[in-house]
């Protein structure tokens, strides 16, 4: 069974790919040789014949650009839209297999792998798989990122019922504070906290330092696993 964290969202757009670097950051140093994924990425700038996935590009450097940019994704895509669909515009079939096999990819039984999925958790990757269905064949614990915003504890609890319900493990629930001029009136931490039954990490606007040291003790949590 490989280690590692699949990364996850209540919807596209709530810091998937900020939290996954802030935490692979943490992650690094701690005696783990890291392999990111993020097997397949739809709204690539193209550079010439080349498209380029921001995303992989961000993970890849957070863990020291060790690994080839088409290591970490193998099905980068133009249009912005979502995988399955960006991949029937370029005329392309993507399945679940190609992507179970692009995220194993030199990955060794030793390796700590962190892949971020695209969209929510129940968004499609291919024409034959959800995210879930992804998180489910690698088997690995699932990080739910959701957008601090009001609406988050119906789509959290929603997602780890998802998660819960497909036998996954649910490592850690971050709510990023993607708006910053959040009404302090909502107190979602809490109510998250009530709901779920567990501490959820709060990550702050911008700097995000408030919330550090919640990530390297669940970093440390993740490395501890082995
Ligand atoms: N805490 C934050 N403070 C300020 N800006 C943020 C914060 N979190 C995310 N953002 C910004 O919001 C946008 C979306 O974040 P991010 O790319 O991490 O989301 P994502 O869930 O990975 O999106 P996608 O579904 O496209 O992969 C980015 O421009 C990012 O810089
Ligand atoms: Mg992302």
């Amino acid at each position: 069974m490989t280690r590692g964290l699949f990364i996850t969202g209540t919807d596209t757009g709530v810091g998937k790919t900020r939290v996954g670097t802030l935490l692979i950051r943490e992650l690094v140093g701690r005696d783990l040789r890291i392999c990111v994924r993020k097997p397949v990425e739809s709204g690539c700038m193209r550079h010439g014949n080349a498209l380029v996935p921001a995303d992989a590009f961000a993970l890849r450097a957070a863990a020291g650009n060790r690994e080839a940019l088409d290591r970490v994704c193998a099905f980068p895509l133009e249009a912005p839209v979502s995988p399955a669909r960006a991949a029937a515009l370029a005329g392309q079939t993507l399945d679940l297999e190609q992507l179970i096999a692009a995220c194993r990819q030199d990955v060794g039984a030793e390796d700590f792998l962190v892949v971020e999925g695209a969209g929510g958790f129940l968004s499609p990757l291919t024409r034959d798989a959800l995210n879930a269905d992804l998180a489910r064949q690698l088997d690995l614990p699932v990080l739910l990122v959701t957008a601090d915003r009001l609406g988050a504890v119906h789509q959290v609890l929603v997602a780890a019922e998802a998660i819960a319900r497909r036998g996954l493990i649910l490592a850690a629930v971050v709510l990023n504070q993607v708006d910053p001029a959040l009404d302090a009136r909502l107190d979602n931490a809490a109510e998250l906290a009530h709901w779920l039954g567990r501490t959820i990490i709060a990550l702050p606007s911008q700097a995000g330092t408030g919330a550090l040291p919640q990530l390297a003790a669940l970093a440390e949590k993740l490395a501890r696993n082995r």
